[in-house]
């Protein structure tokens, strides 16, 4: 599919798929959203512990790169694996702006998180593992295994069969007890879907120009 390069409204990057009308974040603010949505409501649950991250959507890889620089500051020790079946190329990684609006320092780290091999466990730092998933949501089976999981799939609009009970209830199984589940939807039907499968679900105000967005809670 093709991509092309875009800048979103707080200066950061990201890209739109023509043939699809989608982007990969939202068009009012790519960093904006991740620190919104992925770190402020969900990473920053946590403090001075070991935890562990799934991410739906590797994609760019904003989300893992913000988390990363973020796990130092907040003290903690990080397992993140992040699963994408269809990557994007360094080439096109490589014309993100996301260190230069972060820190410079990060470029490497960027570098090394879309170029290192899949399937494999790599520590980027002693404490940051980071593990790569080639692999569809829909065969994700993992059992109590996460703290918190970082859901950004495409919009229900494109990928409606991503946003229903099935993928959920994966997503319920793969927590751990007491684990949480953060995205940037807000959707009715997203909402209940959630709490069919047996999550305990939050409205929570949005990132700049959306009201609202979930954070479920496995309790
Ligand atoms: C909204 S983007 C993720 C953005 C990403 N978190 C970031 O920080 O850039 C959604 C991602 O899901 C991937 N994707 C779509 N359908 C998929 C599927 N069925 N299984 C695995 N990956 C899929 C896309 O290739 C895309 O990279």
């Amino acid at each position: 599919m093709i991509h092309e390069l875009i800048k979103t409204s707080d200066g950061s990057t990201s890209l739109y798929i023509p043939q699809l009308d989608e982007t990969y974040h939202s068009v009012h603010g790519a960093l904006q959203e991740t620190q919104h949505v992925f770190i402020k409501n969900g990473l920053q649950l946590f403090d001075h512990q070991s935890i562990s991250i799934l991410e739906i959507g590797f994609g760019t890889g904003l989300n893992a790169l913000v988390t990363y620089k973020e796990h130092k500051a907040l003290e903690l020790n990080i397992r993140y694996e992040t699963v994408e079946a269809y990557p994007i190329s360094w080439e096109e990684a490589s014309q993100m702006n996301f260190s230069e609006v972060l820190s410079p320092t990060l470029s490497p780290i960027f570098k090394q998180m879309h170029c290192c091999p899949w399937d494999e466990t790599v520590a980027l730092s002693p404490t940051f593992s980071f593990k790569k998933r080639l692999q569809r949501f829909e065969t994700i089976n993992d059992v109590d295994s996460f703290d918190l999981i970082y859901f950004d799939a495409f919009g229900a609009q494109v990928q409606p069969e991503l946003w229903q009970e099935a993928i959920f209830q994966q997503m319920y199984t793969s927590l751990k007890q007491g684990g949480y589940l953060v995205t940037y939807a807000a959707k009715g039907s997203v909402r209940r879907a959630m709490q069919t499968c047996g999550f305990t679900v939050e409205r929570l105000p949005g990132p700049p120009m959306k009201r609202e967005m979930l954070r479920a809670h496995k309790d």
